[in-house]
């Protein structure tokens, strides 16, 4: 068990598909196992695009059941929703006095909506609001309440991590050691999951493969994998046939060597390729699937563990915040 307090916040805003699975959600559950972890579900981030409130409840019941579906250790991992910790925008407020405005405006997920705007010859503020422009402070305040010192995320992250750092390092310049310096993990470039056309699988390619789709809806998933017209017989480079990259992240070493060698050695069509494909990956997340069928007609035991979570998550919330409150304030 390492002492290493880890933090990372999942947005609700889709389904999530197999990148998502093998890129953030099974290593998350795996660090849950050595970790005291804090992982919840970024309601309040959402806020700044979505609109419908039954939509969004929707998809943070789909994150939690999937996380607990996956295994996620509930001793080490404190599951919860961002919204029900009111600390989190107090917290925000507070830091919004020591954050220049200058570090807003370079924040990589404001800069994107304004060169989205300039490129449609719109004005550059166009559409954004304030939950917009300020989305690193609000995260700031989520990574520094619980006094992370890792925080796993996605390299277009990596940016809103580091500010968290330099926000925590401004506070503390003006009132003294109040906060832990928190340090972004990255996932690894060389694990990008392709989706069905080849491209990175992503909701805005519309090419993915939704984790817990039925096997029905799989196997057809599986069967439009684009590949090459390489006929049956002919030798194929598993290194580049997204079947391939897909299989990998499921099967054995033994099972990854075998069909190497059947890409290479020729004779396997690429029928019977996306076949081996389906059974493995359905066998693989046929039990999660249904533990996430059951908790998703189950909501009660959802929020049972939500509110279980928010109430271990509120108890560092509290001592993090009034110690805020003692330095801002007396
Ligand atoms: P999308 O591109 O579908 O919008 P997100 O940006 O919401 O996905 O991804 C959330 C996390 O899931 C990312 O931080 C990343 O770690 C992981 N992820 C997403 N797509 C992939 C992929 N194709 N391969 C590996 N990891 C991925
Ligand atoms: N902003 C992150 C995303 O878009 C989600 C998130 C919110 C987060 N708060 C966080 C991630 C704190 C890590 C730590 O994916």
């Amino acid at each position: 068990m390492s002492d290493k307090i880890v933090l990372t916040g999942i947005k609700p805003t889709g389904t999530p598909h197999l990148g998502n699975y093998v890129g953030a959600l099974k290593p998350l559950v795996e660090m849950s196992k050595s970790n005291k972890t804090f992982m919840f579900i970024a309601d309040l981030h959402a806020l700044n695009f979505m609109r419908d409130a039954a939509q969004l409840r929707q998809h943070t019941y789909e994150i939690a059941a999937i996380l607990v579906a996956l295994g996620l250790d509930l001793k080490n991992a404190v599951l919860f929703r961002q919204s029900d910790i009111v600390q989190v925008p107090q917290l925000s407020t507070m830091l919004m006095n020591v954050t220049p405005k200058g570090l807003m405006n370079r924040a990589h997920s404001y800069k994107a909506a304004m060169d989205k705007n300039t490129a449609a010859g719109l004005d550059t503020d166009a559409g954004v609001n304030m939950g917009l422009y300020t989305y690193p402070i609000l995260m700031a305040a989520d990574i520094l309440l619980y006094n992370s010192d890792i925080v796993p995320v996605g390299a277009d992250q990596k940016q809103h991590v580091e500010f968290a750092r330099d926000i925590a390092g401004y506070f503390n310049n003006i009132y003294g050691e109040t906060f832990k310096l928190p340090e972004p993990v990255i996932g690894e470039d060389s694990g990008i999951i392709p989706g069905l056309d080849g491209r990175k699988m992503s909701k805005s390619y519309g090419n993915v493969i939704p984790l817990f789709a039925g096997a029905a809806e799989l196997k057809k998933k599986v069967m439009r994998i684009i590949t090459d017209s390489k006929l049956p017989d002919e030798p194929k480079d598993p290194d580049t046939s997204t079947i391939f990259q897909l299989y990998k992240n499921f099967a054995t070493p033994a099972e990854i060597a075998d069909l190497r060698q059947k890409f290479v050695a020729g004779g396997m069509g690429y029928g019977t390729a996306k076949t081996i494909l389906f059974e493995k990956i359905d066998s693989v997340l046929s039990a999660p699937r249904a533990e996430y069928e059951r908790l998703m007609a189950n909501t009660a035991e959802l929020d049972k563990i939500l509110d279980d979570g928010a109430a271990r998550a509120r108890v560092v919330a509290e001592q993090t915040y009034a110690r805020v409150r003692r330095a801002m304030l007396g």
